[in-house]
């Protein structure tokens, strides 16, 4: 890794208790599963969180001998938002990443949404969240680079929290702006939801739960093409996909937790330079050839 270079791990979707709720399923469930893009696969039925805090435990100590400047988990941290078992787990393990690594939780629609589908959040979903996890929207600085976090959730359903999305696109401008004039050298956002799959005015209502809807897409990516911003990394789909925007990426991860494509489970790597973003997806029990290990 070169010498100057910023360099962060981007988690998504460890989802505590998805495994359990996968697993045992009739074959009619899985073809539902299926058909929303969701591979379920046949498994025995299981309880518990094992395989959760197998992946996610493997993540962390594979970044506390990486040793990024931080570690960022792109949502659905867990699978149920008021299951009180899963988000401990998953605050138990994050607080292993070793002092000096920044832990940055980014909301999922399974963090927040408080529906049968896990995609609306309700005052009392974020209210939770937001006392668990701290604040859904905010903004960091390493070096002269600018990280935006952004509640895709709310972007996505804003229907049951009145003026959240109103707040969200002020916060988005006012930092996008900050990070102007501040000259930062790059502007990265991280996401849950990534903003589309393929380009960026695709508008396919049968995907509407795997991206943001095209009317609220709109606004967002005028502001982040505005402003120069570098690259979306996002989680979601549990499976990788990149796309550009403009010049700006849009890059989705596969999951720490249950896949659901070919990707196995693992994490992604960042670096930021320079001359731009250099990125690497790695299985979980894979490690980067240029690390050192102590
Ligand atoms: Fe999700």
């Amino acid at each position: 890794m070169a010498e100057n270079a910023l360099s962060f791990i981007q988690l998504a979707d460890p989802q505590f208790g998805l495994f359990a709720r996968l697993s045992g399923l009739s074959e009619e469930q899985i073809a539902a599963f299926r058909a929303r893009g969701l591979n379920a696969q046949p498994a025995p039925k299981i309880t518990g969180l094992a395989d959760e805090i197998r992946l996610f435990s493997a993540a962390i100590s594979t970044a506390n001998v990486i040793r990024p400047a931080f570690v960022v988990v792109c949502g659905d941290i867990v699978d149920q938002w008021d299951d009180d078992a899963q988000a401990e787990e998953a605050l138990r393990i994050g607080a292993l990443l070793d002092d000096g690594i920044d832990l940055h939780w980014v909301p999922g629609n399974h963090d927040v949404g408080a529906d049968a589908r896990h995609e609306v959040p309700t005052d009392e979903s974020l209210a939770r969240y937001r006392s668990r996890f701290g604040p859904d929207n905010y903004a960091f600085q390493h070096g002269d680079a600018s990280f935006i976090v952004l509640n895709t959730a709310i972007t996505q359903h804003p229907e049951e929290v009145p003026g959240e999305l109103e707040t969200q696109m002020a916060f988005l401008e006012s930092e996008l702006r900050a990070a102007r004039l501040s000259q930062s050298s790059h502007i990265i956002l991280f996401t849950h939801h990534p903003f589309f799959l393929e380009n960026q005015d695709e508008d396919k209502p049968e995907e509407a739960h795997l991206t943001i809807p095209i009317e609220r897409r709109r606004p967002v990516l005028e502001l982040l093409g505005e402003y120069g911003v570098d690259a979306v990394f996002a989680g979601h789909w549990h499976r990788n996909n990149y796309a550009f925007g403009g010049d700006m990426e849009m890059i989705a991860s596969g999951s720490v937790g249950y896949p659901f494509g070919n990707d196995p489970s693992g994490y992604r790597v960042v670096q930021v330079e320079g001359s731009g973003l250099k990125h690497d997806w790695y299985a979980m029990d894979e490690m980067p050839a240029s690390i050192n290990t102590p």
